[in-house]
């Protein structure tokens, strides 16, 4: 039998349907597996279960004598050297569509966070410094009637936009790298290039895969182009944000407020960030529902059984 391995825990039953094709190999401890360990477990293998932790580069596919197959847990591969693989005779596959609706509703929530000062009243509570109702306590940003500025109008970009009319939102959208996307006549809203839409938009939330070119796409000089009172949300990827770059927006009040889901150096968030209270932080939870998570392994496990049975993946990366 070909042998699979798998840089996390799974559910047991995830992991069954793959036991009764190939031997696995289930690295067992806390956190991502160490890169040195990687190279040395994948060496016989023909199978590769990974996550958007683990440095899939060329050290790595370098040490892979047998590799068929990588599967990621995940719908952004930015951490697989996509190239390479296939240059060795490796297919990647990854887990798109199946977390979009999760991710969109994590969006909305993040939005709804941070205009309404979610996090920043929950510590008040928490510390014991709220005083009683006040007319003016915490006051925060109403949506209705404002613009919400989409960056990458993917699918996931796309499902944050069919939610903005329940808010009451009119959506403006640019295409990933800040093109004017073409108009899509299923998005209700407006394309427009990235300068417009960091000018006019209230909200601007990324939607943008991990590239050469959205590298730093919000850096200093897109942060000073947002209006004063915008906010700024990432369930993309850290590095999409220049982190030092927001930090300091954010400490000067260039803009009302920031809430990331994913970070530049993970788990490490710029030191700054933490004493903000213009900013909500959350763990990289976007696509963290139980449905969601079981869904993306049953299908990066079925890409990795296609494979190995010398068809196709369901989902390769392209
Ligand atoms: C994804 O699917 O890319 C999520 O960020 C989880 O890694």
């Amino acid at each position: 039998m070909p042998s699979v391995l798998v840089t996390r825990r799974l559910p047991s039953s995830v992991l069954s349907r793959l036991q009764s094709v190939a031997d696995i190999d289930v690295h067992r401890g806390e956190g991502p597996i160490p890169p040195d360990e990687l190279r040395r477990r994948i060496a016989d293998k023909a199978g590769l279960v990974c996550f958007s932790t683990d440095a899939i580069d060329r050290t790595v596919l370098e040490a892979a004598l047998q590799l068929k197959v990588i599967a990621t847990v995940a719908v952004g591969y930015d951490n697989i050297d996509v190239v390479l693989a296939r240059s060795r005779g490796a297919i990647v596959s990854n887990t798109p569509d199946v977390l979009t609706e999760s991710v969109a509703d994590f969006t909305w929530g993040l939005i709804l966070a941070i205009t309404r000062r979610l996090a920043e009243g929950e510590r008040l509570v928490r510390r014991g410094g709220w005083k009683g109702w006040a007319f003016d306590l915490m006051l925060g940003s109403e949506l209705r009637g404002k613009q919400l500025g989409l960056i990458g109008i993917g699918r996931i970009g796309r499902a944050v936009a069919s939610r903005a009319p329940a808010f009451g939102m009119r959506v403006a959208y640019t295409a990933r790298g800040g093109d004017v996307a073409t108009p899509a006549i299923d998005v209700p809203g407006e394309a427009m290039s990235l300068d417009r839409l960091l000018i006019t938009s209230d909200v601007v939330s990324l939607h943008v895969p991990l590239t050469p070119d959205t590298r730093h796409l919000i850096d200093k000089r897109a942060l000073a182009r947002m209006k004063r009172s915008a906010f700024l949300i990432n369930t993309a990827r850290g590095p999409v944000i220049d982190e030092a770059a927001l930090a300091w927006a954010l400490q000067q009040h260039l803009i009302a407020g920031a809430a990331l889901d994913v970070y530049e150096h993970e788990p490490a968030v710029h030191p700054d960030l933490l004493s903000l209270e213009n900013v909500l932080l959350v763990p990289h939870l976007a696509s963290g529902t139980t449905e969601t998570r079981s869904t993306m392994a049953e299908l990066a496990i079925d890409n990795v059984i296609e494979v190995l049975a010398g068809r196709p993946p369901l989902t390769p990366v392209f």
